[in-house]
């Protein structure tokens, strides 16, 4: 079975810990903005774990429940006995004052949700430079009642009077407000006080100092042994192919399967790049028949998926003995997956959360259990920017680090119902035009995804005297900040206008171009 192995280095100067809030993530994001490095920790850490981590500053995440109700999630008390600095969001302040002999009670029609001007009593420390009047960001139910013993306020709003908090010469700090969301206009001046000044940390998260460590963690774990990656042309693998090669060059195989329902031209792009420009050891797998074939008299889309699924694991499989053998595998993890897939798993040495099983990623979900591979992912402490930042530092051009998501499944998932080769052909040609067309109106890096979809229904159209019966293309153009959720693109009437033109004419077997105008929710992106 393939292993975890936790290349955690070195320790973090500001561990956040998640209380269960949706921003708990962006946080550490933000602390990593300022160059400082952050990991996002279970609540359940105990002090005496903390202390061997020796981090900088500690962050009590905000979180959805009450902190006076029963079994609701609360830190070991010893934490505020560190002399390390904390800052308490919204629910962490509220349980930092009611672990701390405070009160909080439900904020009965003082409620607040949305933007706040802030009043600020206290223009030091924490919120030094921030200005009375400055909008941040609230969303709670509950409010500080009583402050602990020692405890002063820095500032109120309107609705809510203790909207910063401070026990000064004990480094505690507390906001009701989240200065961590676009909203909060000088939320980062507040994150760089408590960081910089509060916490007097370094700058110690760039992404040259990244690539140096990462180079030096994988050269020390994989030594003289072979490494196999799966290559998709997406922006993690591609990052994952230019660091493994620099760090480990020849020890290096990568492989790309292709399974017949990538875009236009990118099977060809990808070869061109990696292999003949970069001379990165790519094995090209023709497997265009294979999966196609598979696909026969399948409408099912989740049937579809777990075909497509199943037969890259076997290609994958059997070209990996053909290949091999190989040591490693490598494998394009970031650290929302570590998060996200860890549940309440701590790793007992760190106390860092960590990954009970392999990326769900259809890629490399699911290997049998008999094919043994120890896994290299040294991207496994980034996040989704950070990666474009290194693959862009390592040499990756704006087309792939600037890449749109695509589906594992590609095209399969963008034809409805059967894939055969004449939608496939058809759905390709229509969606080069979407990705030009958006390209050249200097919107692609706005645009979250643009792409076509076909649909396999007859509709009556007219071209010169006849009359024609053919498919229609769905254009689907959406922006998104995590895919998460999305909304329709608001393209300029020309851009569409030249799409939809371009695409009735140049392209067989369309008469039709429509417009998807669907938010997610309810819609989702894809159509499958
Ligand atoms: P939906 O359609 O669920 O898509 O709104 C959300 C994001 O996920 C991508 N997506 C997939 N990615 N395999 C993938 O690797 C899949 O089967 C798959 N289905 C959807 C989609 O492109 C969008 O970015």
């Amino acid at each position: 079975m393939a292993s975890m192995i936790s290349e955690e280095k070195r320790n973090p100067s500001i561990v956040i810990l998640d209380f269960g809030s949706q921003y708990s993530e962006l946080i550490a994001r933000r602390i990593r903005e300022t160059e400082v490095y952050s990991l996002v920790m279970s609540y359940t850490i105990s002090a005496q774990q903390l202390q061997v981590l020796n981090p900088k500053g500690i962050i009590l995440s905000g979180g959805p429940g009450s902190v006076y109700e029963e079994g609701a999630p609360h830190c070991d008390p010893e934490i505020f006995n560190l002399g390390i600095p904390i800052l308490g969001v919204c629910y962490g302040m509220q349980l930092m004052v009611h672990q701390l002999g405070g009160s909080v009670t439900p904020a009965t029609g003082k409620a607040e949700y949305g933007k706040a001007p802030l009043e600020v009593d206290d223009p030091t420390a924490l919120l030094t430079n921030i200005m009375t009047g400055s909008i941040m960001w609230m969303s709670h139910g509950d409010a500080v009642t009583k402050l602990p013993k020692g405890f002063v306020r820095l500032a109120h709003t309107s609705n809510t009077l203790e909207a910063a908090i401070a026990l000064h010469n004990k480094s505690l700090y507390g906001v009701q407000f989240h200065p961590e969301v676009v909203h909060s206009a000088q939320g980062m001046v507040l994150i760089r006080n408590f960081v910089y000044h509060i916490c007097s940390c370094e700058r110690d998260w760039t992404t040259n100092l990244f690539i140096d460590e990462a180079v030096t963690q994988v050269q020390q774990q994989v030594g003289d042994k072979k490494v196999l990656l799966a290559l998709s042309g997406g922006v993690d693998s591609s990052t994952l192919a230019f660091l493994l090669n620099k760090a480990i060059g020849p020890q290096l195989t990568c492989m790309f399967i292709d399974q017949g329902f990538m875009r236009k031209g990118e099977p060809e792009f990808l070869m061109s790049f990696f292999d003949e420009k970069f001379h990165i050891n790519v094995q090209y797998i023709n497997a265009r028949e294979r999966f196609i074939s598979k696909l026969k008299g399948i409408t099912d889309p989740e049937q579809k998926r777990k075909i497509i699924g199943r037969e890259f694991i076997r290609v994958f499989e059997e070209e990996s003995l053909r290949l091999g053998p190989f040591d490693y595998l490598a494998q394009g993890t970031l650290y929302p997956d570590v998060i996200e897939s860890a549940g309440t798993n701590i790793d007992p040495k760190t106390g860092e959360r960590i990954a009970v099983k392999i990326k769900s990623h259809h890629n490399v979900g699911g290997l049998p259990k008999d094919l043994q591979f120890k896994l290299v992912e040294p991207l496994r402490r980034l996040f989704k920017d950070e990666v474009r930042k290194v693959g862009k530092s390592l040499g990756l051009p704006d087309e792939i680090v600037r890449r749109h998501p695509f589906p594992g499944p590609g095209l399969a998932i963008r034809i409805l119902g059967e894939v055969n080769h004449e939608k496939l052909n058809c759905l390709r040609d229509a969606d080069l035009i979407v990705r030009e067309e958006v390209n050249y109106a200097g919107l692609y890096n706005e645009i979250w995804q643009a792409f076509a979809v076909l649909l396999p229904v007859y509709s009556v159209g007219v071209m010169g005297d006849q009359r024609t019966y053919a498919w229609p293309i769905v254009l689907r153009c959406v922006s998104s900040e995590d895919g998460m959720t999305a909304d329709w693109s608001r393209l300029p009437y020309e851009v569409l206008e030249k799409i939809s033109n371009r695409i009735v004419n140049e392209v067989e077997g369309v008469n039709r171009v429509v417009l998807d105008i669907t938010s997610k929710p309810p819609g989702t992106i894809e159509w499958e």
